[in-house]
């Protein structure tokens, strides 16, 4: 159930918050337009500095969909550099230390993150949380830039999205997981214990069995959760990239409330906001590819047509 705003004025949509949000737009542009301290979960799976350009898979409904990966994609406005060297010293110190020891690539994918990362972090409440979502290529520098914007004391956990598909190589360990970095804006966080099933083979002791709980272990900072494979059908949409909703119900689930306002910045298929929305939040997502906003939208009318969410121009459109 669309409604589409004529003027770009997010800051009084989001005071009432009667409606969720997506917008097709750089989150560079849109994140400063939202309220401060309003969020109360970001979550974050941006290009992963893989060097590819990714398309949507023929025949599905993302067929259309692209998005690059590319050093290009990753190009600073030297004005928002300025801006960033001005407001934010111990940050560009950061980023000029890891010049001096990282591969250039890596260095323009910071240099994109940061101001990026500042915004996520304006937006967020004192009780919010952010899901930092990469893999071996980035996550060491993340985890420093995230150190510099929230401080090193609001780190929670580098957890491990371990899943079973994948290659093998003979030079090197077969790589099986991707890294989420999950950061708090304050100690006040939410957090609520999630629990999974004790494995098969757990030996329970006659004396112990008080001990165990009917619903299983707290969840650990490794996850196992299987990738979308071609056995999914009802689930991929064929969009490149596309995360499965269990991963995202974890997060969504123990990083936030009911009716809490869930963010997105690099929202793709709108898996995460899908994940919000069964779940009972409400969601703001953003994308700068039309095609994946046109995903987004396909998407919502086949799971949930009556939620209601409101579209509105990219800032200064
Ligand atoms: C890895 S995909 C996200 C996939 C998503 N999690 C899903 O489950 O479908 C990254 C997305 O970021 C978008 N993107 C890249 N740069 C962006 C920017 N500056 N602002 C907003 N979106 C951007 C791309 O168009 C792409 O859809």
């Amino acid at each position: 159930m669309q409604k589409v705003m004529q003027e770009a004025t997010y800051e009084a949509m989001q005071e009432a918050m009667q409606s969720n949000m997506l917008v097709c737009a750089d989150n560079l542009a849109f994140l400063p337009r939202l309220a401060a301290e309003s969020v109360d979960l970001a979550y974050l799976d941006p290009p992963f500095n893989t060097g590819r350009h990714f398309v949507g898979r023929k025949g599905s409904l993302a067929a259309d969909a692209v998005f690059h990966d590319t050093p290009a994609h990753f190009a600073v406005d030297p004005k928002v550099a300025a801006h960033l060297a001005e407001n934010f010293a111990a940050l560009t110190a950061w980023l000029k230390g890891m010049a001096a020891v990282s591969a250039p690539s890596l260095i323009a994918y910071l240099n994109f993150m940061a101001p990026r990362v500042v915004a996520l972090h304006r937006v967020l409440k004192p009780t919010g949380s952010l899901f930092l979502h990469c893999d071996e290529r980035t996550a060491h520098g993340l985890r420093g830039l995230l150190d510099a914007v929230f401080g090193h004391d609001q780190f929670r956990n580098h957890v491990i999205w371990n899943y079973h598909a994948g290659g093998a190589s003979r030079r090197w360990y077969a790589r099986r997981h991707d890294d989420l970095l999950f950061y708090s804006k304050s100690s006040a966080y939410q957090f609520r214990v999630q629990r999974e099933p004790y494995a098969p083979r757990t030996a329970i002791a006659r004396k112990n069995i008080a001990k165990f709980h009917p619903d299983g272990r707290m969840l650990t900072d490794v996850w196992q959760i299987s990738r979308l494979g071609n056995n999914d059908k009802a689930e991929r949409v064929g969009y490149p990239t596309q995360k499965p909703l269990a991963l995202l119900h974890r997060i969504i689930r123990g990083s936030s409330e009911e009716g809490a306002v869930v963010l997105d910045p690099f929202c793709g298929s709108g898996t995460t906001l899908l994940a919000a929305e069964q779940l009972g939040r409400r969601w703001i997502g953003c994308d700068s590819a039309p095609e994946a906003i046109a995903v987004v939208e396909a998407r919502l009318r086949q799971q949930c047509p009556d939620t209601p969410y409101t579209t509105a121009p990219p800032p200064g459109a």
